[in-house]
């Protein structure tokens, strides 16, 4: 069992672990008290990412004697952070910010409404001007203005603006607040922004250049979750692969990195999101294979079956170099677990381009997968270049078949596990039945089982598999195994 820390007596809204890149849950805050300052709500929307910066967010704003609310009805000042990456989370997000305008015109006049992250630089002026829905807006690399620009709302009346973006803020030197944690797992982030240049992402136009952030302030950050009884770390970035960074006179890649983090400790499980096929090095599989607390799992986005249509979206690779790729990673690590993101109904998309997406799904068979249907994001190169010409019935067929098959090939995995013994890191009571406990194996499959005496979040867990859906494994526990 872990060390009780104090983030244990706060029950998480939401487990925090396993949120992928561009999912859009909201996240919201639990209720700490502040130094007897102004208390902020934030509602955090889009991929894991967005969950480590509303932690910096919480970081700056603590040390200038901001306290969490619980709730968005308790708060004095609500920020929104944004995702812009697809055009149905900036619909949810407008609303949200629509809601709150209503209350600011009604029962709290004195109600401050801030914009963070992704939809900051692209709506700042719809939002300030067209619709006055917003105070404050204040894009991913200013956060650390944002006690002056609540300073300067509330004395001037006037919405208060920074969407600049840095070419080398990492926020390396904070501590993030991981107020919505369950203890057990947390992210950290390695890097900012990407110069990949897909054609149909927001990303690089939202979030900016790449930049690394230094290795000993990374290294520094897990030691302090280690101490205080984390057992899962995932590092985040846009494209982790790339990571570059110089320490103790030599250029540190990710490969070294991962390497280095995986000596602090042999309890502290590691994952990271996301990847680029093209910068999967075969030293970053070795130390996949050799490290025992490098998680067998890789989030390894693919986006689509085609050459012709990779192509198109500016990926750099070609569907036969992806397999390729595959090939080598399940040769060096065995038993390695897969998912990936995938994009149905790209421009100029024909029938037999969409039976290539769904071949390729059924040559690799991954665990799970992320599919969406395109959407159309402003100044991104299939914006201006490519007409967004398939019909939104054929995207969500395409969308559905996609589904479909992977729900197949999810179960086909699931089943090959029921009999195997897997080690679990408990994440705490199953959301369905409380009774049961419910954490992930070393592949990133959830696991539900009846909870043996003595045995908590934060134990691994010796499980055995005994039945499956294509969602969950369900299990057996002996006792904690560690
Ligand atoms: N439309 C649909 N899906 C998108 N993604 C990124 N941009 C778009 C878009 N314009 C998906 C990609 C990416 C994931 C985070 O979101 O699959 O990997
Ligand atoms: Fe977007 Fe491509 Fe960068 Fe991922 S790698 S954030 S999909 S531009």
């Amino acid at each position: 069992m872990h060390p009780i820390t104090d983030l244990d007596v706060l029950e998480p809204v939401a487990s925090a672990p396993d949120v992928p890149a561009g999912v859009d849950l909201p996240r919201t805050t639990p209720d700490v008290a502040g130094a007897g300052g102004r208390r902020v709500y934030i509602e955090t929307y889009g991929c894991q990412m967005n969950v480590s910066d509303s932690e910096l967010v919480a970081s700056i704003l603590g040390a200038e004697g901001y306290g969490l609310a619980a709730s968005d009805a308790d708060a004095d000042v609500v920020l929104i952070n944004t995702c812009a990456i697809r055009e149905k989370a900036e619909d949810r997000v407008r609303g949200r910010l629509a809601h709150f305008r209503a209350r600011k015109m009604g029962s709290r006049p004195d109600l401050t409404i801030g914009v963070l992250g992704c939809m900051a630089e692209r709506l700042r002026t719809k939002l300030l001007e067209e619709e006055r829905l917003v105070d404050v807006v204040a894009g991913p690399d200013a956060y650390r203005d944002l006690p002056r620009l609540l300073r300067s709302a509330a004395e001037t009346g006037q919405a208060a603006v920074n969407v600049q973006l840095s070419r080398d803020e990492t926020y390396a030197d904070l501590a993030p607040v991981r107020y919505d944690s369950n203890g057990v797992g947390a992210f950290v982030s390695i890097m900012r922004g990407c110069d990949n240049m897909c054609s149909f992402c927001v990303v690089p136009f939202t979030r900016g250049r790449e930049r690394s952030r230094p290795a000993d302030s990374i290294l520094d950050e897990v030691r302090l979750l280690i101490d205080a009884g984390f057992r899962e770390v995932t590092v985040l970035g846009q494209n982790v692969n790339s990571y570059r960074a110089e320490a103790e006179g030599h250029s540190v890649d990710f490969a070294e990195l991962l390497y280095r983090i995986s000596l602090l400790s042999p309890e502290m499980r590691i994952r990271y999101s996301t990847s680029h096929p093209k910068d999967c090095s075969d030293e970053l599989l070795h130390v996949h294979r050799e490290r025992p607390t490098v998680c067998n799992f890789i989030h390894l986005p693919v986006q689509h079956g085609s050459t012709e249509v990779l192509r198109r979206m500016r990926r750099t690779y070609a569907r036969e170099e992806y397999l390729a790729l595959i090939e080598r990673a399940r040769g060096i690590v065995p038993g390695l677990a897969l998912s990936t993101d995938i994009i149905a109904g790209f421009c100029g998309e024909t029938e037999s381009e969409h039976q290539e997406t769904l071949s390729l799904m059924r040559a690799i068979e991954y665990d799970h997968a992320f599919t969406f249907a395109y959407s159309e994001r402003p100044a991104t190169y299939a914006a201006r270049k490519y007409t967004d010409d398939v019909p939104d019935e054929v995207k969500k067929r395409r969308l559905t078949e996609i589904i479909g098959l992977q729900s197949e090939a999810s179960l086909k995995r699931h089943r090959a596990r029921v009999g195997r013994r897997e080690m679990v890191l408990v994440e705490g009571p199953s959301r369905r039945d409380p009774a049961q406990l419910a954490g992930r194996t070393d592949g990133n499959h959830m696991v539900v089982f009846d909870a043996p005496a003595g045995v908590a979040k934060g134990d691994y867990v010796d499980v055995e598999i005994t039945g499956c859906t294509s969602a969950t494994l369900f299990g057996r526990a002996s006792a904690a195994a560690a």
